[in-house]
Formats: structure tokens, sequence, C-alpha cells
């Protein structure tokens, strides 16, 4: 693989999250979790999804850990659900869903599959939500005592740990635009959410063992390189806008401590400035991240605002082919977006955490899922990170597609389908597509095809 930039080893994963996948909502003590309230709320989900019983993984590790093995995976990523470890957000430790981790941990161990852990991907606790939620700055503690917890229990065979995974969704989508669970709609609340996220992160960071046997530890940001779509001062601007929150709202607390600051001032002048101690800037700059865990999925590219309100247009090119969810695809997004976080963060190591694309499924006349929109999606992607190690050496250690099965596409439930394995709905029987046995072969072979 030396000629295609990927070093050896190389993680190649595939990605899930857990009320995405793990159905079982109701078994051994789990609590209630901020998605079975808004998916259960009518009007919030498509058709009125939920994930009671998704893909059912809860029930099924050990067929899907089968099916890891024959994919080749060398690490899978999942997240574990906080309300199974506290049903309540914080107090006693409910044993029985700590040890279905554990069992998952043992099966992929056995397969020599190496897990990675997301202790926070968007399934809080209502308890905690009851209070406050992410409004909540004592939501950041009570994450900082379930994330030590975690790493107590499962730390000696777990040793890649994410704490948090797209605090720019949980805050915007989740606080802003309501699409998501808690479904809040206003920029104070979002931009304090977006804080306590960071504040969490940073709490759990501080907690994680020092020392190499303990593994390393980073956080996964949703980023998007952006681009300007016309000339111009008001376009370049609003460049300047879009990167900074879109990208360093997120990067420059992890890396250096601070908010970007013009668009902290714009956001306090228009919004009323978030409650941000500055012990907690100091936290986030005495600890340092391990690696850094990218999601890309599109690239921003930005007009200036046609109304005043906004700080920036995005446009897609009419040409551009665009996947299920409308999103563009362009592969040379991941290029620029390595090249650029390694140029100007440097963090030690970077994984591609999330990548892949949603396209409606057809079988064919022999009932195969011929899906070759999504395997040249992800074939293109993993070119582009290829050549971001071989052309500019950035330190690039893994990378999980997702995802490794159809599941609950959060507001757009099971519509949305990223699986590179199809879950049949109703039966729920698993079925590789082509690009399943594509990535197979990548893996196996070591090298991209022509
Ligand atoms: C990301 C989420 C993941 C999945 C993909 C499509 O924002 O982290 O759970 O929904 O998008």
């Amino acid at each position: 693989m030396a000629d295609m930039g990927f070093p050896v080893p190389f993680l190649w994963g595939a990605a899930t999250a857990a009320y995405q996948v793990e159905g079982a909502v109701r078994e051994d003590g789990r609590g209630e979790s901020i998605w079975d309230r808004f998916s259960h709320t009518p009007g919030k989900v498509a058709n009125g999804n939920t994930g009671d019983v998704a893909c059912d993984h809860y029930h099924r590790i050990h067929e899907d850990v089968a099916l890891m093995k024959e994919l080749g995976l060398k690490a899978y990523r999942f997240s574990t659900a906080w309300p199974r470890i506290f049903p309540a957000g914080g107090g006693k430790l409910n044993r029985p869903g700590l040890d279905f981790y554990q069992r998952l941990v043992d099966a992929l161990l056995e397969a020599g599959i190496r897990p990675l852990i997301t202790l926070y991907h968007w399934d809080l606790p209502q308890a905690l939500q009851d209070r406050g939620g992410w409004l909540n700055r004592d939501t950041a503690r009570y994450f900082a005592d379930y994330a030590a917890v975690m790493f107590e229990q499962l730390g000696d065979r777990v040793k890649l740990w994410i704490t948090v995974n797209e605090p720019w969704v949980a805050a915007f989508a989740g606080h802003l635009s309501g699409e998501h669970a808690p479904g809040l709609k206003s920029w104070p609340s979002a931009l304090q959410a977006a804080h306590h996220l960071l504040l969490a992160h940073a709490l759990a960071r501080g907690r994680f063992p020092s020392g190499g046997e303990a593994g390393k530890i980073g956080i996964t940001l949703n980023l998007s390189p952006v681009e300007p779509a016309e000339e111009g001062e008001d376009a370049r601007q609003a460049v300047g806008r879009a990167d900074d929150f879109l990208n360093r709202w997120f990067l420059e607390p992890v890396f250096r401590g601070r908010y970007p600051e013009e668009l902290l001032s714009l956001f306090s002048s228009r919004h009323g400035a978030p409650r941000i101690a500055d012990e907690d800037l100091e936290l986030m700059a005495a600890h340092p991240v391990d690696f850094l865990g990218v999601n890309y999925y599109f690239r921003a590219l930005v007009r200036a605002p046609r109304d005043a309100e906004s700080l920036f247009d995005t446009v897609i090119p009419s040409e551009a082919e665009r996947t299920a969810m409308g999103w563009e695809v362009h592969p040379r997004g991941l290029y620029d977006l390595l090249v650029r976080l390694h140029r100007d963060y440097n963090p030690q190591l970077l994984y591609v955490t999330e990548n892949g694309a949603a396209f409606p499924d057809t079988p064919n006349a022999e009932g195969r899922f011929n899906d070759e929109r999504r395997l040249v999606y992800i074939r293109d992607h993993i070119r582009a990170a290829g050549r971001a190690i071989a052309e500019q050496g950035v330190p690039l250690a893994g990378y999980f597609v997702w995802s490794l099965l159809d599941n609950f596409e959060w507001a757009y439930g099971y519509d949305k389908r990223f699986g590179i394995v199809r879950v049949e709905p109703g039966s729920l029987q698993r079925t590789w597509k082509q690009s399943a046995f594509f990535y197979r072969d990548l893996i196996a072979r070591g090298t991209l095809p022509d």
C-alpha cells in the first residue's frame, strides 16, 4: 500500500452509533434518552420511525462481529449509550448495561478487530435533559464521571476513545434548527450547548489515564473545507465567517483554548454572550487531544448572504452529483480538509471517523444490491485521503466508512440508507451490497483498483 500512501498498519474500519443500531431500548435497565423522547414525539422523525428496534444490534452482536470479520475490518467504531450505563445520567452504575459493551468488546478482540469507542453520540439521558441538558453546566461534569467509569471498566481492552461525536450537530441541529433532539430553537441555547459539549470533552479528556498504556483519546468533529462561490469582498468575508462557524468554532478551543474572536463578538452582540469561564478554555488548552477524528461528507461552497441576518449562504453547483441527502459529492474536499488540518493544527494523528453516502438501493433480478454510486463515493474519498498522506505527509492512521449497516438516520428515520450492508426492513436480514465486497477486497489487497 506504500504506493497509494497508506501506512501499514492502517485502521480500515466501519462506524455505527448506539441509538442508530442497537434497539432494545427498554432492556437490561436502560434509561430513556433524549432520542427516545424525540423520536416518539409526533412529527419529529420521518414516517414516525424510532430507534426502538433499529438494527437489533443489541441482540445480534455475534452475527454482526462475524460479518465484520468476514469484511476483514481492522477496527469497529461504535458508541456506548450513556443511559445504559447510568439510566438517570449519574448515580448508580447499571451493570447489565455495561455488560453488553463488555461482551461486544470481547467479541471484537476475539475476532482481531480493534474497538474504538465514542462516549457521546447524541443519546443524552432524558433525566439530565429534564434538568436543562447541555444548557446546564453540570451535564458536562456528569459526562466526565460517566467517561471515567468507562475508562476504568473497559480501558484494559479498549485503547482508542472519542469523547464527543460532532458537537456542532449536537449543538446546532439539537438547539438551533431543532431538527434533532432535544429540538430547541434558539441561538443562545445552541451557543451555550456548544460550549458545554466542549467542556464535557475537556473534562473527560482530563480524566483519561496518562501514560501510553491507556491508549489514545480524541474528539470527532464534522468539518467542511470552505471555498468561495463568487468573487469580491462580501464573499471573502462570508467565507471567513463560514470557516469560523463550521470549523474553527470547535477546532480553536480544542487545539488552542480560544474561540474565533470576530465571530464570538458578532454572536455576543446579536444573541448575548454564552457563559464561558476562563478556566474552561485553560482546561482545553492544557489537555490537547492525542488524535483528531474527522467526519467528512461535503464541502461548503459559500457566497455572500442574500439576507442580512445570515452569516453566509451555501450553494451547490447545478452540475454536481448529489447523494440522497442532497449533499454534494466532492472527494477532493477530503484531501483539502486533511491537508489544511495538518497545516493549521498539526494533530499528532488523524482518523477519518466517518465518510460515506446515502443512495436509494434497489435489488437487481438476482436480488443483489449493485450500489455503484456508493462504491464510487467511498473509493474516490479513500483515494483522496491516500493522496493527502502521500503528497502532503498527513498523519492519517485510519478510515471508517459510515456505515456498516443501514440504520436509523436521525430525523430521516430509515429512509436514508448509508450501509455497505443492507438491513432488510422487517426481517432485519443483513445482505452485502457491492460496496461491501469492494471494501473487503480493498482491505485484503491493500490497494485501490485503478
Ligand atoms: C453524521 C452522524 C452519523 C450519521 C451521519 C450520516 O452527522 O455522526 O451518526 O448520521 O452523519
